[in-house]
């Protein structure tokens, strides 16, 4: 399992196909960042730059130059170093480069200046992802500056920029039958964590011992980071959008909202269940989650080609607004509610995003001003959520602090959708069965 050189490679062809003629295409990886003082943050390479190249160490620079003679994909690296690598680990190294990662060429990042000058003279326009790290924008100036000062002997620079993402994010936004592996081998992974989270799951527990569940089941299973912090929220704390301090101990009574997604091989998963304390839900929280669930299930079924990107939030806001309306939380009629945005009060985010190498993956959502068509091989989260703030004093005291979201990672297929997070308690029967096996 994993993405082989060859769909690498033809990554690279479909983007140099899409670049104008006489261009370069520059890109940088990721920048190391530091934690504190030598400690650094777990090092992960930039997904455009991984996309492309497979190639996950630091300090590298690509250039795609398409139609050169002497070879179109060239690699700037950290050359070995047997002492350093004691210290770091493994560094591949230009020459191994070549071969392991079947590019073109390959040159020590040391001598980058020196030599991406002659690739860069007498291209018209440079492709590169402006404006996201100041260090690398600062060193395509730097070139294009040190090209110009020579133009009256040599050649002229590149009288264009372009920004990359744009040709490179479409790519990404269609995911390949291999990709669809991934996400579908990470969604897995989180089933098992988020299973393994509810398991353990009592009254009097903090929420980080069950972001532990979640952690050692991601790591138990080969994948080495969440694809972003997991939020473990409880009671009040569920009506928190970004809560991730996870630090509260969990009552009973308390609904335990967790979204939470490991990330295996550079593909993200996004998940997320709510579930009681306790194991039984209230009726209060029965009343509410059974609206979430309806939309969540029917704007899954919206996820089809030919629709647009906004349908399945549209379906999920029109059911969000009946079922509040209905259990009086809002007031007045369905169109003029949906026209007045006022189920914004417990609604507030949209139903989804598109998910990939990225949890928010890349790839435009409108085209001209529309919302965009949906095609195979996209993949979208659908989340619909209802959330009630604890100090919302516009709404009876029962309801209130009831925050629930029910997300899942869904695929569009030729013919409709494929859920990709499969297997995880969603109902409230399955839930409250599944809990009372764990204690029982
Ligand atoms: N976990 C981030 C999100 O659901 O968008
Ligand atoms: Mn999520
Ligand atoms: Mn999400």
């Amino acid at each position: 399992m994993g993405i082989t050189n060859r769909e690498f490679k033809k990554r690279r062809k479909e983007l140099m196909a899409r670049m104008e003629p006489n261009s370069i295409g520059l890109l940088s990886s990721a920048p190391e960042c530091l934690r504190n003082n030598d400690a650094e943050y777990q090092y992960r390479q930039s997904s455009d730059f991984y996309y492309l190249t497979g190639f996950s160490e630091p300090q590298a620079i690509l250039a795609l130059v398409p139609g050169r003679q002497q070879g179109e994909v060239i690699l700037f690296c950290r050359e070995k170093d047997i002492e350093k690598e004691l210290w770091t680990g493994y560094i591949l190294g230009p020459d191994a480069a070549i071969n392991t990662l079947e590019i073109d060429d390959a040159y020590p990042i040391v001598d980058v200046d020196d030599i991406i000058l002659g690739l860069i003279e007498g291209r018209d326009r440079i492709y590169y992802s402006m404006g996201k790290d100041d260090n690398f924008d600062g060193k395509v100036m730097a070139w294009v500056k040190n090209i110009r000062n020579n133009a009256k002997v040599g050649p002229p620079p590149p009288s264009e920029f372009q920004v990359l993402d744009h040709l490179l994010h479409e790519l990404r936004l269609i995911k390949s039958p291999a990709e669809i592996k991934l996400m579908e081998k990470a969604a897995k992974i989180s089933a098992e964590g988020h299973k393994a989270a509810m398991r353990r799951c009592n009254p009097g527990i903090k929420e980080y011992e069950l972001e532990a569940e979640l952690q050692y089941a991601f790591f138990r299973n080969g994948s080495r980071s969440p694809a972003y912090q997991s939020i473990v929220g409880a009671g009040d704390n569920a009506c928190v959008l970004h809560y991730n301090s996870n630090s509260e101990e969990i009552k009973k009574g308390d609904l335990v909202l967790i979204d939470a997604g490991c990330e295996y091989d550079y593909y993200a998963s996004d998940i997320t269940r709510t579930f009681p304390a306790s194991g039984k839900f209230t009726k209060e929280q029965r009343l509410i989650y059974e609206i979430v669930l309806h939309a969540q299930e029917e704007s899954i079924k919206a996820v089809r080609p030919g629709n647009t990107w906004n349908a399945p939030h549209d379906v999920s806001v029109a059911i969000i607004a009946e079922g509040l309306l209905e259990l009086g939380l809002l007031t007045g009629s369905l169109s003029q509610l949906l026209k007045s945005e006022e189920y914004k009060q417990f609604y507030m985010h949209r139903v989804g995003h598109w998910i990939g190498m990225d949890v928010h993956d890349v790839g435009d959502y409108k085209i001209d001003g529309h919302w965009r068509l949906l095609e195979p091989g996209m993949v979208t989260t659908i989340e619909p959520g209802i959330y009630i703030s604890p100090s919302d004093t516009s709404v009876p005291k029962k309801w209130r602090g009831i925050g629930i979201r029910i997300e899942d990672d869904v695929l569009v297929t030729k013919t409709g959708y494929k859920v990709l997070s499969n297997g995880i308690p969603k109902t409230i029967d399955e839930i409250e069965s599944f809990m009372s096996d764990q204690v029982g």
